[in-house]
């Protein structure tokens, strides 16, 4: 190589001086040719209480209709329902899948960690699916139907009030491991000075609570003006609706009141324009990268820390090491599944002896009345022949009588 001394890049390495085309400067076009081809998935968690409106936004959103049956209030716990669709826009393609829940905050014992622990656990679920596919020896990632979720809209219920401790608890476990971003829902039933205090208020609440929702990051220039904005809306005050309104001969999507028309689709309205650019135009890569990069990457180095894995193992190790795991695992069930039988066993035994003992106690009372039954019967047969005895001699006696009756007459 021939260098230039003067130019070396941050990490030392000599720059050269091209004198002339060599070609590499088509690679960001590869690229985008490879995501156009390729298309990318993007996973949505929609978190909050009944009737919030969250079908609605998402059908809003996407302009699609999801048709997930509402919920009737009578779930024990908290279900996730999912839909999943494809969609191009602009020769990409994006497969699409929408992860709602269902039932929650609805349990009468309103048990606050348990609905959060169901929708972390399934976050989790989806973690430890790739790092299953990631360890394998023969993997698919490039085709993998990844299903980890990139991002959590959560539903804040529009009282004016402030956070509700079930979302307090929710979003604290969610933050942990999806990127959250909360949303005021039906903000169209609270007025626009209210709604500034609303928000502000929800923000405090969450900070006290050393909660660190989603930031839209401002390190790339090229975005960091439209995501400073962005952040400083947050959270996202939305409307939905399914119907459309026709508005200077044009059909938009809004909500019908007796005293006029909420467009979903203004933002003087409200803040739903601005979701879907932060969420879907500008922040989509960010979002799945951080998924990848920060929140995955920390649930594989917590699984793998508890499988005893170190730094500087890798490979046939880290199998090992899974395999390990997974004999652990079997070897535990296999306790638990003797542990059962001879629980079982032991149950049957005691049963057993105990219909023994009965048995047994039932056999000497038995015999115990049948003697007292014979003594008794034996009793009464003597008393019987002493009657007859005493009856024959009377008889004998009354006939004697007559006869001498008779004689002396
Ligand atoms: P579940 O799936 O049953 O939990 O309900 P959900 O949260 O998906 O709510 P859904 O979208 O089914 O909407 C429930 C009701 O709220 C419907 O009558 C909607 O028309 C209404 N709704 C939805 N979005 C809004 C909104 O932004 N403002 C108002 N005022 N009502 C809304």
């Amino acid at each position: 190589f021939t260098s230039s001394k003067e130019l070396h890049s941050p990490s030392g390495i000599p720059v050269l001086k091209l004198n002339g085309f060599v070609g590499f400067d088509s690679l960001p076009y590869q690229l985008v040719h490879k995501c156009q081809k390729q298309g990318f998935q993007f996973n949505l968690l929609v978190c909050g209480e009944t009737g919030m409106g969250k079908t609605t936004l998402v059908e809003s959103l996407f302009n699609m209709k999801l048709e997930f049956e509402p919920c009737n209030n009578e779930l024990k716990t908290v279900e996730l329902r999912t839909k999943t669709c494809e969609m191009v826009e602009g020769g990409v393609s994006v497969k699409l899948r929408i992860v709602e829940t269902a039932g929650f905050g609805d349990q009468l014992d309103k048990e606050k960690s348990s609905s959060a622990k169901i929708i972390v656990d399934y976050i989790n679920e989806q973690f430890e699916s790739y790092l299953k596919e990631e360890l394998k020896v023969c993997r698919h990632l490039a085709r993998y139907d990844d299903t980890r979720i990139h991002a959590c809209l959560y539903f804040i219920s529009p009282t004016g009030h402030g956070l509700k401790a079930l979302d307090v608890v929710t979003i604290r476990e969610l933050a942990k491991r999806v990127n959250v971003i909360p949303v005021i829902a039906k903000s169209d039933t609270t007025c626009k000075d209210e709604l500034v205090r609303f928000k502000k208020k929800i923000l405090s609440e969450l900070k006290a609570n050393n909660i660190e929702i989603y930031q839209f990051p401002i390190d790339d220039e090229t975005v960091r003006k439209e995501n400073e904005a962005l952040n400083s809306l947050m959270p996202f005050a939305v409307v939905g609706s399914t119907d459309f309104v026709e508005r200077d001969g044009k059909l938009v999507r809004a909500r019908r009141y007796p005293w006029g028309i909420v467009e979903v689709e203004n933002v003087d309205h409200c803040d739903f324009v601005k979701l879907r650019e932060a969420l879907l135009r500008i922040n989509v890569d960010s979002l799945r990268t951080r998924t990848h990069k920060h929140l995955y990457e920390a649930y594989r180095r917590e699984r793998l820390r508890e499988m005893k894995m170190k730094d500087g193992d890798c490979g046939p190790k880290m199998m090992e090491a899974f395999k390990q795991k997974e004999k652990e695992f079997r070897d535990e069930m296999k306790q638990k599944d003797d542990d059962f039988q001879r629980q079982f066993i032991d149950r049957v035994n005691a049963k057993e002896e105990e219909l023994k003992r009965r048995e047994e106690v039932l056999l000497i009372r038995e015999k115990e009345q049948r003697e007292k039954f014979e003594e008794e019967f034996s009793r009464l047969e003597s008393s019987l022949n002493s009657i007859r005895e005493e009856k024959a001699k009377l008889e004998a006696k009354n006939t004697l009588h007559s006869k001498k009756n008779k004689q002396r007459l």
